[in-house]
C-alpha cells in the first residue's frame, strides 16, 4: 500500500494503523533518508501499541526497550552485523516483543529471514510517501 504524509502527524497515525497489523515477535525495518520520517513512524507505531512512554531518537543508545513490548532501533552508527551481535542488540530479534529497526541497512548481514519493511520517501519539505 501507499500513503501520502503531508505532516509529521498524518505519518504517526499511518504508523499506528500499521501497529494493528503488527503481532508479537514481528520485526520491522525502516527504510528511508536522514529526517525522512522513521522515527515520527516509530512514535505512530508505539501509541498503537498502547505503550505511554514518550519516543525519543535512540541513536546513542542504539535501542530503546519499551517494558518489552517494543524495540526501537536506531543503527545509523553501527557498521557491521557483528558489532550488533557484540553489543547483545539482536537477541531480542527473535523474543516476544516488536522490533522496529532504523538504518537496518548497517547490520543486514545479522538481520532475521522474516520481516516487514517500510519504506519512506521524501518528496518534498512536508510530503512524504509511504511504502507498507
Ligand atoms: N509528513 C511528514 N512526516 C514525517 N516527518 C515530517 C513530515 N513533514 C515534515 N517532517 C519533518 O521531518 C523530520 C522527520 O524526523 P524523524 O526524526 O522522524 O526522521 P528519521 O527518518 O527518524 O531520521 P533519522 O534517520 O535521522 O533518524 C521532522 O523534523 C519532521 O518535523
Ligand atoms: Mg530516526
Amino acid at each position: 500500500m501507499k500513503y501520502l504524509s503531508k505532516t509529521p502527524k498524518q505519518t504517526m497515525k499511518i504508523g499506528e494503523e500499521f501497529a494493528k497489523t503488527l503481532t508479537s515477535g514481528d520485526v520491522v525495518l525502516l527504510h528511508g533518508d536522514l529526517g525522512a520520517g522513521k522515527t515520527a513512524f516509530t512514535k505512530g507505531i508505539a501509541k498503537g501499541l498502547n505503550i505511554q512512554k514518550e519516543i525519543t531518537s535512540p541513536t546513542y543508545a542504539y535501542m530503546n526497550d519499551y517494558d518489552g513490548i517494543l524495540y526501537h532501533y536506531d543503527c545509523y552508527r553501527l557498521s557491521s552485523g557483528e558489532d550488533a551481535e557484540a553489543l547483545g542488540l539482536t537477541d531480542y530479534f527473535y523474543g516476544d516483543g516488536v522490533c522496529v529497526i532504523e538504518w537496518s541497512e548497517n547490520i543486514k548481514s545479522v538481520l532475521p529471514k522474516k520481516v516487514k519493511s517500510v519504506t519512506i520517501n521524501k518528496i518534498d519539505e512536508k510530503t512524504r510517501e509511504i511504502i507498507i
